[in-house]
């Protein structure tokens, strides 16, 4: 997702899977991050560690405006100073008091957590549309190897599966307990109709499961 030498934008999860008034767990490359929708329907992006005791926000709860740590429930704004805590009601936390956010987009149905200071705007989609995500227990070679293809520079790979074009955005690898995971968000042409999508679905599921025997029997390039 590299737009520049500053800075760049990872496309963190699809808009529709993060309803208003909901955090959840997302990952860029320092790690992860609470994603979050207030009730009015905007996004945040917060360091994934309550200033208080340390508690994942993403295990929080979104109430109005503020995401709150489901430990001691302190909460915070969307740009990261703490507005309440419950067990001092009446006092205004000070300034010094507030989570690290980072800059999110939320456009052409996909959400983007900017990495550093991205000089451009995310990729523009124009044309495809938000299918699905889906997690492969694969790094982004065998992913690509999987494709038949290498992503672009902004980690896109286009293909056609069954006499239709097939995109996949790729977020950032990351390191789990059984190996590296990439999340995939899958895009299809706008217009597509459910067979289409449906076809689509099924294909990438296909390409997962070669890429993770690919990964797993070590066989990437
Ligand atoms: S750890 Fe988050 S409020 Fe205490």
């Amino acid at each position: 997702m590299r737009s520049d030498t500053t800075g760049f934008w990872t496309p963190v999860a699809l808009s529709a899977d993060i309803p208003s008034g909901t955090v959840i767990p997302a990952h860029v490359s320092a790690g992860t991050i609470a994603l979050w929708r207030s009730q009015a329907g905007q996004i945040a992006a917060s360091a994934d560690r309550c200033p208080h005791r340390g508690m994942s926000l993403s295990h929080g709860f979104v109430r109005g405006e503020a995401l709150s740590c489901i430990y001691h429930g302190w909460s915070y704004g969307m740009s990261g100073h703490c507005v309440r805590i419950p067990a001092h009601p009446s006092l205004t936390p000070p300034e010094t008091i507030r989570v690290v956010t980072h800059a999110v987009r939320d456009t052409s149905g996909v959400v983007w957590v900017a990495e550093g200071t991205p000089a451009s705007d995310p990729l523009s989609l124009d044309g495809l549309t938000p299918l699905r995500s889906l997690t492969v227990e694969a790094d982004r070679a065998a992913i690509e190897a999987a494709a038949g293809v290498p992503a672009n520079a902004d980690g896109l790979i286009e293909i056609a599966r069954d006499g239709e074009d097939l995109c996949l955005l790729l977020s950032g690898s990351q390191q789990s307990q059984t190996g590296v995971r990439t999340v995939v968000h899958v895009l299809v042409a706008t217009g597509s109709q459910a067979p289409q999508r449906i076809a689509a679905s099924r294909n990438v599921e296909r390409l997962r499961r070669m890429a993770e025997t690919t990964s797993a029997e070590g066989n990437v390039p």
